[in-house]
C-alpha cells in the first residue's frame, strides 16, 4: 500500500517513518510506496528494506497550500498520517500561522480526499491532535465524551480538525481515527519553545550531564507516553477497523499520569543522584499558570480497550529514551 506522512521531518514523524521502513508493512499491509512531506527536508532512513529502495519519495512543501494537499492526495494513498502540525506556543503566538497550518491546512487535506473520489477513494486517514481540546475546570480523570472547551488556539485548531474528521468519515470521505496524544517525553535534540518543554528537558539534559530548569512546583500533575509509544498508537490506530471504533472516532490515549517530583525520582532510580543534582528549582508564575490550565489526567479505558498500549511506568519512559536516542547507554 501506499503510505503518506504528513510532518514526517518532526518528532513524532522522523519516528513514525523509521518504523515503517524498518517493518515495511503496516496494518497487515505491506507498503509499496511511501510518501514523506515537510516544509522541513524529511531524512530518508538509512536502513531502508530493498523491497522500499526507489519506493520513497520525500517531499519538501507546504502542505496547507490546497495545490499541495491535491498534488499529495492525486496519486491516492491508501493511508495517510496527518501528523504536520504548528504546536501550541508558536499557535498561541502567530494566530495566522496556527489557524492557516493546523485548520486550514487540515481542511484542504480532507477536501482534497473528497475530490479525488470520494466513495471511490476512501483512504484511511490518522489524525494526531491533542489533550489541548479539553479546557478546565476538569474532572478527576478526563473522560472521551468530556466536552470539548478549548482554552487556546492550538486547541481549538485541532478541536475542529476532530469534528471535521468525523463528520468527513460520517459522509463516507475517509475513514479516520484522531488520536490525542498526552505529553510525548522524552523530547529528544535540543529544547523547543513550548511551555512544557520542561517535562523533557528536565531528564533529557541532565542524562547529558547538562543543567536543566525546572519552572513548576514538584506537586504538578501530568500524563506523559513515550515518543515510541507514540509511534505505536498511530500503527496501531492505522489498523483499527470502523466497526471496533464505532461513531466516536477521537480517542485520548494511555499514558504514566506522575507528578514532576515522581518524575524526578524516576530520573533518581534510573541514573542516580548525580544526574538529579543537575536539575535547578527556577519557579516561573507563567509557566506555572500555563501548565495549571491544562488538562493532566485522562480516563482512557476506551482506548486501552481498543488496545492502545503506553509505558507502565516513568522509569520505563526514561529507559525508552535511552534506548532510542541514546545509543542504549547512559552518557558519562
Ligand atoms: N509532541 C507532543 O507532546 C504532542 C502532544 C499532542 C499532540 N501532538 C501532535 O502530534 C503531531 C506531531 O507532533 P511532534 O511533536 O512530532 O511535532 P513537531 O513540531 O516535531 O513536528 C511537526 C512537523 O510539522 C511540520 N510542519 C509544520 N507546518 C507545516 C506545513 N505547513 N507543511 C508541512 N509541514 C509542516 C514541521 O516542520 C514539523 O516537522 C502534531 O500534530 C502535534 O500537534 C504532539
Amino acid at each position: 500500500m501506499h503510505v503518506l506522512v504528513t510532518g514526517a521531518a518532526g518528532m513524532v514523524g522522523r519516528k513514525l517513518t523509521e518504523r515503517l521502513a524498518r517493518e515495511g508493512q503496516v496494518a497487515g499491509r505491506s507498503i509499496s510506496r511511501l510518501t514523506l512531506t515537510d516544509v522541513v527536508p524529511p531524512s530518508l532512513s538509512p536502513a531502508l528494506p530493498p523491497e522500499l529502495a526507489g519506493r520513497v519519495e520525500a517531499r519538501t512543501e507546504d502542505f496547507a497550500d490546497p495545490a499541495t494537499a491535491a498534488a499529495l492526495i492525486a496519486p491516492r494513498p491508501d493511508l495517510i498520517f496527518h501528523l504536520a502540525a504548528i504546536i501550541s506556543g508558536e499557535a498561541e503566538r502567530d494566530f495566522d500561522k496556527g489557524y492557516r497550518v493546523n485548520l486550514d491546512g487540515t481542511r484542504a487535506l480532507l477536501e482534497a480526499i473528497r475530490h479525488e473520489g470520494g466513495r471511490a477513494y476512501v483512504p484511511k486517514l490518522v489524525f494526531t491532535t491533542s489533550s489541548g481540546v479539553f479546557g478546565a475546570p476538569y474532572p478527576t480523570a478526563i473522560p472521551d465524551e468530556f466536552h470539548v472547551t478549548p482554552l487556546t488556539s492550538y486547541g481549538t485548531q485541532k478541536a475542529i480538525g476532530e469534528l471535521l474528521l468525523a463528520d468527513y468519515a460520517r459522509r463516507g470521505f475517509l475513514d479516520g481515527v484522531g488520536i490525542r496524544f498526552p505529553s510525548i517525553v522524552v523530547r529528544p535534540g535540543k529544547p523547543n519553545a513550548s511551555a512544557g518543554g520542561f517535562f523533557s528537558g528536565i531528564i533529557r539534559e541532565p542524562l547529558q550531564g547538562v543543567e536543566a530548569l525546572l519552572p513548576v512546583a514538584d506537586d504538578t500533575l501530568f500524563t506523559h507516553a513515550s515518543p515510541r509509544s507514540a509511534v505505536g498508537f498511530l500503527i496501531h490506530a492505522a489498523g483499527l477497523t470502523r466497526e471496533a471504533l464505532g461513531p466516536r472516532i477521537n480517542l485520548s490515549m494511555p499514558g504514566v499520569c506522575v507528578t514532576v517530583g515522581e518524575q524526578i525520582e524516576a530520573l533518581r532510580r534510573v541514573a542516580g543522584d548525580k544526574a538529579v543534582k543537575l536539575i535547578r528549582r527556577a519557579p516561573d508564575k507563567t509557566v506555572t499558570d500555563i501548565v495549571a490550565g491544562w488538562p493532566a489526567r485522562f480516563d482512557t479505558a476506551r482506548a486501552t480497550a481498543l488496545g492502545f498500549r503506553a509505558e507502565r511506568d516513568f522509569d520505563e519512559i526514561i529507559r525508552v529514551h535511552i534506548e532510542d536516542d541514546l545509543g542504549g547507554r547512559l552518557p558519562n
